[in-house]
């Protein structure tokens, strides 16, 4: 039975004591929950795929908190990656470098470049703190469901294959950290987040952005993995497309489905009597919302019909990211 912990100092303590001896331990993070070991230590970090389902190919993103010298763990740090990480670090940008190969060789999968990630959540920064290494972790749910927001989210996924979840409330942001490669010339995002592309572009001048095409080689492997899926079936409309949308809905209903429809305010204007859940009416609203909306959706449907929002750039880059994914059957 996996217990969920207020973080102080009993339970972080307990925290440290799992983590040393080679064990996984769920903790919150701004974006969403995330299931850490000791990155140090090659069979911690094997747990962690054995745990999720992980496929082996796809690489973990290193933790450390803010005072940790990120020098020890990787080579070259970019000038305009000191720039990036002087404005929005500590907070939701994971930076992949090339690595020094201290990190256990299982965390990257092989690959010779290393994610580093400096969260900005208080008790994240507490755990990663109290047990002072460098921590693996993934999202804390089962590999391709719906990532967690909540200390619940984790127990429904992990219940009786770890031993604590330090529950720090729900996640403000939602979706996961931007991925920005910065091994190159000019930083690459690998997969969009709550720091998007503009806000990058502003700080540093320039940012590119990687599309991974169907079939391709995945330059940030999660990227050719079904992602985020919600256990029931899933249907995907563009806003312009919202009539068919409805339309689907009531032959559903007909055949006697339960159905329903998630949106954002604005198209929750327009569906009627249909039940709906709405995912808010700003991109971050939605970012935030997403991943609880989809987890409330499954329980009770059996075809959740999303229509996206009629919004583009900045945060919704990620929430269509993340929206589209779930919704690939
Ligand atoms: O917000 C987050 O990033 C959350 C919380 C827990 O910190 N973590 C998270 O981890 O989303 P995960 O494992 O679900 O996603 C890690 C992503 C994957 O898309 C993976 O391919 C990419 O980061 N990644 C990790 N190491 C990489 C590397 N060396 N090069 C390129 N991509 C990498
Ligand atoms: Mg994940």
């Amino acid at each position: 039975m996996t217990r969920i912990l207020n973080i102080d100092e009993k339970s972080l303590n307990e925290a440290k004591s799992i983590i040393l001896n080679g064990g996984a331990v769920a903790f919150p993070t701004e974006t969403v929950y995330g299931l850490g070991a000791n990155a140090l230590d090659t069979s911690a970090v094997n747990r962690i795929f054995e745990i999720k389902g992980r496929p082996n190919d796809n690489p973990l993103i290193v933790h450390v908190h803010k005072d940790f010298d990120i020098g020890e763990l990787v080579k070259e740090i970019p000038d305009y990656a000191k720039k990036l990480a002087q404005k929005f670090l500590p907070g939701p940008l994971t930076m992949v470098y090339k690595s020094k190969g201290k990190v256990s060789s299982a965390v990257s999968c092989g690959l010779d470049t290393l994610a580093i990630r400096i969260p900005s959540h208080e008790g994240a920064q507490e755990f990663l703190k109290y047990v002072n290494l460098p921590i693996a972790a993934p999202s804390a749910n089962i590999s391709k469901h719906v990532s967690p927001t909540s200390a619940q989210h984790v127990f429904a996924d992990l219940d009786g294959k770890i031993e604590i979840i330090l529950d720090g409330g729900e996640c403000k942001g939602g979706i996961e950290s931007t991925v920005l490669d910065c091994t190159g010339e000019i930083p690459v995002i690998l997969r969009s987040g709550l720091i998007t592309r503009e806000m990058i572009e502003k700080t540093v001048g320039v940012c590119g952005e990687y599309a991974y095409k169907e079939g391709g080689v995945a330059r940030s492997p999660g990227m050719k993995y079904k992602h985020y899926s919600p256990k029931c079936h899933t249907a995907l409309f563009d806003f312009s497309e919202y009539s068919k949308a409805l339309e689907l809905y009531d032959a559903e209903l007909k055949n006697g489905e339960k159905v329903c429809i998630l949106c954002d305010n604005s198209t929750a204007k327009l569906v009627g009597e249909r039940r709906y859940l709405s995912l808010g009416g700003t991109p971050e609203e939605m970012a935030a919302n997403l991943y609880s909306k989809l987890r409330e959706g499954e329980t009770f449907a059996q075809l959740l019909i999303a229509i996206a929002p009629n919004m583009q750039g900045g945060v919704m880059d990620g929430v269509m990211n993340r929206l589209t994914k779930a919704c690939r059957n």
